[in-house]
């Protein structure tokens, strides 16, 4: 009995993991049409980007905020006066539960920085790191 509650559990952890994977594998997919254009704009270091989005994380530099400010702008979530277009964002919470997405909207998309990239790295890091609790939960 403990060992068949033992191997349920790491099945639904390995899926866990798999469906984390999936998310992060999901985010890179996203960037690469832009990330050339992206990092000549904001002067952001490719590897940190890419080495800390797949941990989950952001790096914390200005210029990597930045990146993700470019980013938002290709996918129109934020416009040419800097505003963030929160109902796009919508699109773009890749978790299977519309409830999930709600929730993460409400959380996420309202934050704002200190500037354009500072707002768009706050809501882009916190929909990825709220995507996977929700995964992982
Ligand atoms: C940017 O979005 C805001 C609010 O969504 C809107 O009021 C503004 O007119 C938009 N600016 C441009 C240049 O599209």
């Amino acid at each position: 009995m403990f060992a068949f509650v033992f191997i349920v559990c790491a099945l639904v952890q390995l899926s866990n993991q798999e469906a984390v994977e999936e998310l992060i594998n999901n985010y890179l997919k996203l960037i690469a049409p832009i990330k050339s254009d992206c990092l000549k704009e904001s002067g952001a270091d490719e590897d940190t980007i890419v080495e800390a989005l797949k941990m989950g994380d952001h790096p914390t530099d200005h210029n990597s905020k930045c990146f993700y400010k470019c980013f938002f702008r290709k996918y129109n979530l934020i416009n040419d006066s800097d505003e963030i277009q929160e109902e796009i964002i919508k699109k773009y919470i890749g978790v299977p539960d519309k409830n999930d997405v709600d929730e993460i909207h409400k959380k996420c998309a309202s934050l704002r920085g200190s500037d354009a990239c500072d707002t768009s790295d706050k809501i882009c890091k916190c929909v990825l790191q709220e995507s996977i609790i929700v995964l992982t939960k």
